[in-house]
């Protein structure tokens, strides 16, 4: 008749099974914390990886934008910013972001208001300056240099506004 074996029997391999225990329990809890902490990294991670592929843009050429009927505009991404060009009345030309500063909604340009409105909380904006004007938004939109060509219209950076 053969006799139990206790918990710490040594395998074949010379690991007892509370050893194998322990690192399986171990093993088990850096997977779970490394399941946790990952949405944490991404949701801190993710504005730093973002800040550095919108400083990676500094200029985007929209072909064929130089045809935008005076009176509208026109959305468009600078790296992953909403963007927006307006091209005015007067025959005057404005980029600015289309992100709220109030809480990130993207803004629009109203047509018929002349106006830039933010339809989450109200916010309003001058379309020609991008100075926030009423609501809830704290400062003005930035503002992009615009260049027409024959081609298209180049956005780029303001070197005093990045
Ligand atoms: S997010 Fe634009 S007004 Fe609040």
């Amino acid at each position: 008749m053969s006799k139990p074996t206790d918990n710490n029997t040594m395998s074949a391999g010379g690991v007892t099974r509370q050893t194998f225990l322990r690192a399986a329990v171990g093993g088990a809890g850096v997977v779970y914390a490394a399941g946790l902490a990952y949405p944490v990294y991404r949701y801190v991670a993710s504005p730093v990886e973002k800040a550095a592929k919108e400083s990676a843009v500094t200029e985007v050429t929209l072909k064929d934008a130089q045809k935008l009927a005076p009176g509208s505009a026109l959305m468009f991404k600078f790296g992953s910013r909403p963007s927006m060009l307006i091209h005015h009345d007067d025959g005057t030309w404005t980029a600015l972001t289309a992100v709220c500063t109030h809480l990130g909604c993207t803004v629009h340009y109203q047509e018929d208001k002349k106006r830039i409105h933010c339809a989450c909380h109200g916010g309003v904006y001058d379309p020609k300056t991008g100075a926030n004007v009423s609501g809830p938004p704290p400062k003005p939109l930035k503002r992009y240099e615009v260049k027409v060509t024959d081609a298209g219209v180049i956005i780029s950076r303001s070197q005093d506004r990045a």
